[in-house]
């Protein structure tokens, strides 16, 4: 086997793939069978016979990318996962040759430096003060800080851990005694209920903050929830705010809602794993107006920042509380020794993680900041341009403005009508798009994260839904 000849052989297929992907030649999203998938990927063969190099590599690697759903066609509007950039995933190949665990800095200095970098800047992005590092390898001040997790979900979960070593420290060693509680808007991405359950705060400890029809919440109905969470005995470990909601992508107001924590003394976790972004763009960052108050945010870079899975920021204010949030020892791991960087898995779930601020950083620096903005402003622009065209007509109906890059939509008809749009157009291949529910009705769903769609591609997909809703409703 020839690294770099089968290297060679993966680059060109990855180049053509592209290349047929953004050109709509094959369809956005295919799904065969299982066992048929398994049997033409020949893999119990390829297994067998230890052979996976050369033709035999070039013949799987076609396969293989015959059954990806393409993220780089611009039919795909489903979800929310960055169409990588390829600087990107050249950085994954580097990560995953190299494969240093870079949690303890011995193990990946380079990872460990750039996660340091990254982190910093998202900091200062947000408004909070970096802490400095001292020469001991700790944070001795006080400022920000920050790790970065293997997905969004993983770091609502280490937020929400911080946030309970901050206000119950005690329950590390002890447990606690059924007084927790966390205060979530209505409208809120399922991590966060799972982590607490995770957490055993258990979900009928899970306080919701009313919100308005379009799932934003109100600020002057925060007290009532909270004097209900007092009065039944609980405690708050943090209140979560949404930047973006992940349905409809629309953003809390922050800053009535860190006053509102501030005066009670409440642990402000913003979700900001796909709306954060906004805050590289100076068109879209007041939309975040007010995060500097909150005590920790989530923001995902393989969401709006062009970097693929995963790679996902918990930030915090403070640092020392992401210090705390895990307590214990291993100790083939954690003794007295140098210490010319900084170890990260005091602050993570994870014992072995990836390179992943590696991915970012090579993103961030072949577009440059600017250009990352300029993505961003082109697809909230997109959004906004797909709500206007098909709010025009009569038969469509929009549940709300957009604010970033997601717009929901549903034509007359049933629920059922809008899920069986979309299995027909999965089936007919030229669009993948996802739904949603709100308000109790279904919504179709668009999320703008390719570069390549711009409003032809609306205008085509508007008009096949058109189409299967008058051949759907007129059997
Ligand atoms: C607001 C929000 N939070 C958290 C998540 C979970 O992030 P991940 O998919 O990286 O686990 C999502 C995913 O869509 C989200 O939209």
């Amino acid at each position: 086997m020839s690294f770099i000849k089968d290297a060679e052989i993966v680059v060109k297929a990855l180049d053509d793939y592209r290349r047929e992907s953004i050109a709509a030649e094959k369809p956005v999203i295919d799904q065969p069978p299982l066992a048929k998938l398994i049997a033409d990927l020949d893999l119990k063969a390829h297994v067998a016979e230890g052979d996976l190099t050369g033709d035999r590599l070039s013949v799987f690697v076609k396969k293989y990318l015959a059954a990806t759903t393409r993220l780089h066609h611009p039919g795909y509007l489903a979800h929310q996962v960055a169409v990588p950039h390829s600087a990107g995933a050249l950085a994954a190949l580097i990560d995953g040759f190299t494969n240093n665990p870079m949690a303890i800095y011995e193990m990946g200095p380079g990872a460990a430096g750039i996660e340091h970098f990254v982190i910093n800047r998202l900091l200062e992005k947000v408004g909070w003060q970096p802490a400095p590092l001292n020469m001991q390898g700790s944070y001795a001040h006080i400022g920000g800080g920050g790790v970065l997790t293997h997905g969004g979900s993983l770091a609502n979960l280490t937020a929400m851990l911080a946030a309970r070593s901050h206000i119950a420290p005690e329950v590390w060693d002890q447990g606690h005694l059924n007084d927790l509680a966390l205060l979530v808007p209505a409208e809120s991405h399922y991590s966060i209920a799972r982590a607490a359950g995770i957490m055993g705060i258990g979900q009928r400890a899970v306080y919701p903050l009313e919100v308005d029809d379009t799932g934003v919440v109100i600020p002057d109905r925060l007290p009532a929830v909270y004097r209900r969470l007092q009065n039944e005995g609980k405690r708050a470990v943090a209140l979560v705010a949404n930047a973006c909601s992940t349905a409809v992508g629309l953003y809390d107001p922050l800053r009535e809602i860190g006053e509102f924590c501030r005066e009670n003394n409440l642990w402000l976790h913003v979700d900001g794993a796909h709306g954060a972004s906004a805050l590289f763009s100076s068109r879209h960052k007041k939309l975040l107006d007010g995060v500097e108050m909150a005590d920790s945010l989530v923001w995902d870079a393989h969401k709006l920042m062009r970097t693929p899975i995963l790679c996902a920021a918990v930030l915090v204010r403070d640092h020392r509380t992401l210090d705390n949030a895990f307590q214990q020892e291993a100790s083939y791991l954690f003794h007295d020794k140098e210490r010319p960087g900084f170890d990260f898995i005091h602050r993570t779930v994870e014992c072995t993680k990836a390179g992943l601020g590696l991915k970012f950083f090579a993103v961030l620096a072949a577009l440059g900041e600017q250009g990352l903005a300029d993505y961003i402003d082109g697809r909230f622009q997109l959004a906004l341009e797909a709500y206007e065209y098909i709010s025009s007509h009569a038969e469509f109906e929009c549940p709300a403005v957009p604010q970033c890059n997601i717009v929901c939509f549903r034509i007359r008809g049933s629920d059922q009508l809008q899920l069986s749009i979309r299995d027909k157009l999965i089936s007919q291949g030229d669009f993948y798009l996802s739904t949603t529910v709100l308000g109790g009705k279904r919504f179709l769903r668009l999320v703008f994260m390719n570069q390549e769609t711009g409003m032809n591609h609306i205008k085509a997909l508007i008009k096949q839904i058109q189409q299967l809703a008058d051949r759907l409703t007129s059997r």
